[in-house]
């Protein structure tokens, strides 16, 4: 087996995240000096850019690091709502993705509520239902043929009576997005339930439920900067009713797109028509600010206010909010990253199939390694930590425990990637 996760959750502990070995429990345990240690688990880039290195030799940020940030992030907002498509009333900020699935956690799953996520996907979602006192609806996912799509009419039926959905597109780990009007005819059954359900309770007509749009993703134009194909920021015109009593509301439902940058599209739009979604975005991936730790909540703003009382006063670090503020307006930043994770995806790709292992497809930038068995995949883990090299692996009882996920990296460390499948014999493995 292999010796990572390095943390294991008891049974008499909250559910909590599992990390891979550290760095340095790395180099000690396996005699690698600290600086050869390459992590192929974290979904990271492997430099920042240049804009953001040049900003921080600088020291010039907006304002001095003897102060908290500005209560508001005004300028970060404003940046983030024109990169994003919405009004700056429609972003919350947090010390990244995972403090505004921290606050959604807390504004909407109530102890003893519920939450559907389609599975496998990010396991912070289960983390943060499951210490709020509410349950875990998974929902397994199709396999590997059918892309590893969520099954629409389980999903749906399973947020019947659920507080939150968890979506994420494209999805970790299984580095492929929802099929093309999948979420939207998701959102349309959610609706059709809720007034449904409404009228079963001789409520009448579910007040103010627009219906879905058709598909119509938000696209990236050349430089990066998205635009919305069904008008951005257009609000529908009545919230659903919430305070008479007429009708349930239907789920909360979050679209993590933490790696939309590789597909240039977003589903930022649907909240007109389904005004209890949050996309989530970070400035951790395509971006390649990681260490920032910056992400954002974009809804609408009353799902806004319901988040904003959960915020924590100045997470977000001053020097981050500048230069993630300056990364966001800058139009040409992602190009570089967005260019070496495809070609990199790419030859990592075939140079790894080459080697004998099973590269499924990825638009992200990491690939899942089906090796067959939870002991190979244990076997080959091992193997690569003993080079220094770190990959995700997944649980005993994950559904993926025959996979490792491994992040597309730097030309040279993919080189030592490439170098290591070549020398692991599968078949000493079995
Ligand atoms: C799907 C998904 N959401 C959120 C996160 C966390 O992102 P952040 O670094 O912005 O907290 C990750 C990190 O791997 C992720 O894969």
């Amino acid at each position: 087996m292999s010796p990572t996760p390095v943390t294991f959750t008891s049974s008499s502990q909250p559910s909590s995240y599992t990390w891979e070995a550290t760095d340095e429990e790395v180099s000690a345990r396996y005699g690698i000096p600290l600086d050869q240690v390459a992590r192929f688990d974290l979904n990271t880039s492997p430099a920042p850019p240049e804009l953001a290195v040049r900003l921080l030799a600088s020291h010039a940020f907006d304002r001095s690091i003897s102060e908290y940030p500005p209560s508001d992030y005004r300028r970060l907002s404003v940046a983030a709502a024109a990169r994003y498509g919405v009004e700056s009333e429609e972003v919350l900020v947090g010390a990244g993705a995972d403090e505004i699935l921290d606050l959604i956690a807390k504004a909407f799953l109530p102890p003893g509520g519920s939450a559907v996520i389609p599975t496998p996907s990010y396991a912070m979602y289960g983390v943060e239902t499951a210490q709020r006192g509410a349950t875990v609806r998974a929902v397994p996912r199709l396999g590997p043929s059918a892309r590893f799509a969520m099954d629409v009419d389980e999903v749906r039926a399973a947020a019947r009576k659920a507080d939150v959905v968890w979506l994420c597109s494209p999805n970790n780990p299984t580095a492929l997005p929802e099929p093309d009007g999948a979420i939207e005819a998701l959102l349309a059954g959610l609706l059709s339930d809720a007034r449904t359900s409404g009228a079963g309770q001789g409520s009448g007509p579910a007040a103010g439920l627009a219906p879905v749009a058709p598909p119509g993703a938000a696209t990236a134009s050349s430089s990066g900067r998205e635009t919305a194909s069904i008008p951005g920021n257009e609000i529908a015109p009545t919230p659903p009713s919430t305070h008479n009593g007429r009708m349930p509301e239907p789920p909360i439902v979050v679209l993590d797109e933490a790696y939309a940058e590789f597909v240039g599209r977003s589903l930022v739009s649907l909240r007109a028509s389904y005004p209890r979604l949050i996309v989530i975005r970070t400035a951790s991936k395509a971006y390649a600010l990681a260490g920032l730790r910056v992400g954002f909540a974009l809804a609408r703003p009353e799902i806004i206010s319901r988040l904003a009382p959960f915020r924590p006063p100045g997470s977000v670090a001053v020097p981050s909010v500048h230069i993630v503020t300056e990364a966001l307006l800058d139009d040409g930043i992602l190009t570089l990253n967005l260019d070496r994770v495809e070609r990199e995806r790419a030859r990592l790709t075939v140079a790894l199939q080459d080697a004998g292992w099973s590269v499924g497809p990825s638009v992200t930038n990491f690939v899942l390694v089906d090796l067959g068995s939870a002991a190979r995949a244990a076997g080959v883990a091992e193997e690569l930590l003993r080079r220094g090299l770190v990959p995700r692996t997944f649980g005993p009882t994950h559904p993926l425990a025959h996979c490792l996920r491994i992040t597309v990296r730097s030309e040279p460390e993919n080189d030592r990637l490439i170098a290591a499948a070549r020398e692991i014999s599968l078949g000493d493995l079995e």
